[in-house]
């Protein structure tokens, strides 16, 4: 047999082995892993190096509209590119329906966003602000049907905070329909009274951010989405979640038999609410909703994903520029209420887990696998297709050079913000090479993939979305 590709003389590791082992490749799919595997009209030499499932980020915002005036630094070109670089192979952006608008008419304009302008493979999740009669009984249903299987609620944000009644309205579709409910728990009037408040006493910079949305307001609300999802007997993945009180609400649940599951980023595992402290609107850099914490919450973080209560990491990437455009609008400058919410990390969230999680022996290679790739894909109905690497599985895969030392700075990056939030940041261990389906998309740190050679995936129900009873 000859194969499209080999991979040889690299280590393989899946969520559960790691293996000397090449891998062959043909028509887009893992067709032999073994040694001595024959006959390739492409050979990578992955000699010194790691054979990686590619990265799956299950929660990434491109191209969203964020208020007047501003805009997201990533569209679906550039948002994928940097994905790539990254060492990820499928990103799962939200598709959001805005107030008024049919949930239908999103799904066709997010598909006319990213259609033809993606370098690696996207699913979206669908985010529902308007839970009308029709968006209930027909559009909903019939889009998860369609692959659109999992979807995000919102507890906080102007124009998109549901009512706890309206979350059980659109949790009770999900039970229906074996779809997964995301939650963005945070206690929208706790915040804007604590916003009010702040204010009025004359504390508007950016680093006040972190004080009008303090731990009680995402434990309240973390507390709050576990109970309604309780009473429909539905699973909810917790997104995005910053401290020890929200993850302790989360493994208590778990505890208790419920099928409630949790995601944390990078910016909860290496920043502070101090660096929204930095001079001038430097501090606008890192305003993210929940804000970064203190070093006790990052040490809760790493236990949840130690534990397993946290069986996802993903980027929660959300690009401002820093300029006017973005964060530095000319509202955001009279208080940090109006600062877009959100920072980059696609490109950088795989090497930050590597380095100060395998590298720093906090977490061993194959739980790195599991949080960055597989349980993804279990979790959002993705596998074995993707997340693996198994015969028969798409040959998506990262090649990584794990003895590489970076220091992270915006002039190596290939992202659309103008900085990163983590300038000057040392790791160890980074994706060299990326194949989407077989195909070369960075290949020792070049480009050499096509725009539109992404695909749009439609997924079946997550593994998990099945009711207890
Ligand atoms: O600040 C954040 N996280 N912005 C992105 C939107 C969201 O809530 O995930
Ligand atoms: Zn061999
Ligand atoms: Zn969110
Ligand atoms: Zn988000």
């Amino acid at each position: 047999m000859t194969f499209d590709t080999v991979i040889r003389g690299g280590t393989v590791a899946t969520a559960s082995d790691t293996f000397a082992c090449d891998v062959g490749i043909s028509d887009g799919r893992i067709a032999a892993l073994g040694h001595d595997l024959g006959d390739a009209g492409q050979t990578i030499d992955a000699t010194g190096r790691l054979v990686l499932p590619g990265g799956i980020d299950s929660h990434v915002h491109f191209s969203q509209p964020s208020g007047p005036g501003i805009v997201m630094a990533d569209d679906f070109e550039s948002g994928t590119r940097a994905a790539a670089f990254g060492g990820n192979t499928t990103v799962l952006p939200f598709c959001l329906q805005e107030r008024g608008q049919s949930l239908r008419q999103a799904v066709r304009d997010y598909h006319a966003k990213a259609d033809g302008n993606c370098y690696i493979d996207v699913s979206f999740h669908l985010i529902i602000s308007d839970p009308t009669e029709q968006v209930l009984g027909q559009d909903l249903p019939a889009l998860i049907k369609d692959g659109y299987t999992s979807f995000k609620v919102f507890m906080t944000y102007e124009d998109l905070a549901l009512s706890d009644r309206q979350i059980l309205e659109v949790m009770a579709v999900a039970r229906e329909t074996g779809a997964l409910v995301m939650v963005h728990a945070e206690n929208f009037d706790a915040i804007r009274f604590l916003t009010d408040r702040l204010e009025q006493a004359g504390h508007t910079a950016p680093h006040f951010h972190g004080a009008s949305r303090p731990i009680a307001v995402e434990r309240e609300a973390t507390h709050r989405a576990i109970a309604l999802a309780e009473l429909i007997d539905v699973p909810v993945m917790i997104v995005h979640v910053s401290n020890r009180q929200a993850m302790e609400e989360i493994r208590r649940a778990q505890q208790r038999g419920l099928k409630v599951f949790g995601e944390t980023c990078p910016q909860y595992l290496v920043l502070t609410e101090k660096d929204m402290e930095g001079l001038n609107m430097e501090g606008t850099k890192y305003v993210c909703s929940p804000p970064p914490r203190d070093v006790p919450s990052q040490v809760a973080c790493w236990e949840g994903l130690q534990q397993g209560t946290f069986s996802v990491f993903s980027s929660d990437h959300c690009a401002f520029r820093y300029d006017t455009t973005g964060k530095l609008a000319p509202k955001g400058r009279t208080s940090f209420r109006w600062v877009p919410n959100g920072i980059p990390g696609v490109e950088t969230r795989l090497p930050i887990l590597f380095s100060e999680g395998v590298v720093k022996g906090r977490i061993d290679l194959n739980r790195f696998v599991a949080l960055s790739a597989t349980n993804h894909a279990k979790t959002y109905g993705l596998y074995p297709r993707k997340g693996t690497i198994a015969i028969g599985s798409d040959a998506d895969i990262a090649i990584w050079d794990p003895a590489r030392e970076v220091t992270i700075s915006q002039d190596i990056l290939h992202h659309g913000p103008d900085y990163t939030p983590y300038e000057g940041f040392r790791v160890t261990g980074w994706p060299m090479t990326t194949l989407v389906r077989g195909e070369v998309v960075v290949a020792n740190g070049t480009l050499v993939g096509r725009k539109g050679a992404g695909q749009h995936l439609a997924r079946d129900a997550s593994l998990f979305a099945s009711a207890r009873d």
